[in-house]
């Protein structure tokens, strides 16, 4: 056993050494993109991509070899085959920890399950599955602004209420208004919302309810910080609310029922390095069921095991797929993949 071992790594790494020596050769161009020199071109070209500028040459280089590992990893992780890729997108030279720490921001509950029913809780499993659509994608009705960009702040969860009041708006009264996160921000006084520490979206369509409206996005626009609150414009009701609902947790089959009817809320896991390099196709995974993210679901489509969730997310159009991601959908997992299923909500206006 042990000498037959012992051959197979000898074989393997005189495999690798002839493949290395052949890509010096430039013969296997797949393999040039592993070489430093390539990466630092690579990371020049990106660093104007991307606008970056570091206050100190060492700060560079730090931040160059997180670029590299992130880079070798997505070229390995794309010769994979699988059905979504990685790029070196803006988070290309955090560390997933880094990542984690400023891009999230959905609050974790302290006491969910009791918080996470009751009076705003509807069963639509009994709806006919006849009258649900196969697929559905609120973006070509009109019904979906443009992707934004929370920037350095953990304010997801005003965006992905936001979304889903824009839905609603449109689908009620035909008018697509692009409304203010900012408003979210800095007004909403419930001890859940923590503004750049994070919030929950329930709490923002609570807080829309309560102060008769939202006004738009051009009258009271983000900043990637919470302020102090504009009385005068906290008037201003370009849109309102009546109230929200949950869908039944851990059933994908009533956030389908949810998400045919309008844009929906929903709190992902959204910490791993996939889902910060994700590129385009439809993710599935690597992901836990750590609730850390909003985002809100506008549509779906494909069927069987190529069935997805199209996710609009707030981390600006270059991100994704054009600022949206398509996750996997119809897991075996009863919470959803990421734990999509797990707290979704939705606003209504009677
Ligand atoms: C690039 O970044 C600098 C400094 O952060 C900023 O002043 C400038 O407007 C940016 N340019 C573009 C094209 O975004
Ligand atoms: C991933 O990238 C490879 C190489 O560019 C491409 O052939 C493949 O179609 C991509 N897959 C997806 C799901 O986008
Ligand atoms: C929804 O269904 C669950 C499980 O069947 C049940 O426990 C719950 O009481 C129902 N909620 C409502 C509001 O009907």
């Amino acid at each position: 056993m042990e000498s037959r071992l012992g051959l197979s790594v000898l074989f393997f790494l005189l495999f690798a050494t002839a493949s290395l020596a052949y890509s010096r050769n430039d013969a296997l161009p797949d393999h040039d993109e592993l070489d430093d020199n390539s990466i630092r071109h690579r990371y020049d070209d990106w660093l104007v991509r991307y606008n970056r500028t570091y206050s100190s040459g060492s700060e560079r280089n730090k931040r160059y070899k997180i670029y590299k590992s992130n880079v070798l990893y997505i070229e390995y992780f794309n010769s994979l085959d699988l059905p979504f890729n990685l790029t070196d997108n803006g988070f290309a030279d955090l560390t997933n920890k880094e990542f984690r720490k400023t891009y999230l921001g959905y609050r974790k509950r302290s006491k969910h399950h009791r918080r996470w029913s009751g009076q705003h809780e509807v069963n639509q499993t009994g709806c006919p599955v006849t009258s649900l659509p196969t697929s559905i994608d609120w973006r070509s009705k009109g019904a979906v602004s443009p992707v934004k960009d929370q920037g350095q702040c953990g304010s997801c969860w005003a965006f992905s209420a936001i979304a889903a009041v824009e839905g609603l708006t449109k689908i009620r009264t035909g008018k697509l208004l692009s409304l203010s996160e900012q408003e979210i921000l800095d007004c909403d006084a419930d001890r859940d919302n923590q503004g750049c520490n994070g919030g929950l979206m329930d709490k923002a369509f609570l807080f829309i309810k309560q102060n008769g409206g939202i006004t738009t996005e051009t009258n009271y626009p983000y900043q990637p910080r919470k302020a102090v609150c504009n009385k005068a414009k906290e008037k201003d009701h370009a849109a309102s609310i009546t109230g929200y609902r949950v869908v039944t947790r851990n059933n994908e089959h009533s956030l389908q029922v949810a998400v045919a009817a309008q844009p929906v809320s929903v709190a992902i896991d959204a910490g791993s390095l996939e889902f910060q390099l994700y590129s385009g196709g439809i993710f599935t995974g690597s992901c836990g069921r750590e609730l850390n993210h909003g985002v809100a679901v506008v549509g779906y489509g494909g069927a069987g095991t190529g069935a997805y969730w199209i996710v609009k997310n707030s981390w600006g159009s270059s991100w994704g797929e054009r600022g949206y991601m398509r996750m996997q959908k119809d897991i075996h997992d009863r919470r959803g993949l990421c734990g999509i299923a797990m707290q979704a909500s939705y606003p209504v206006k009677a």
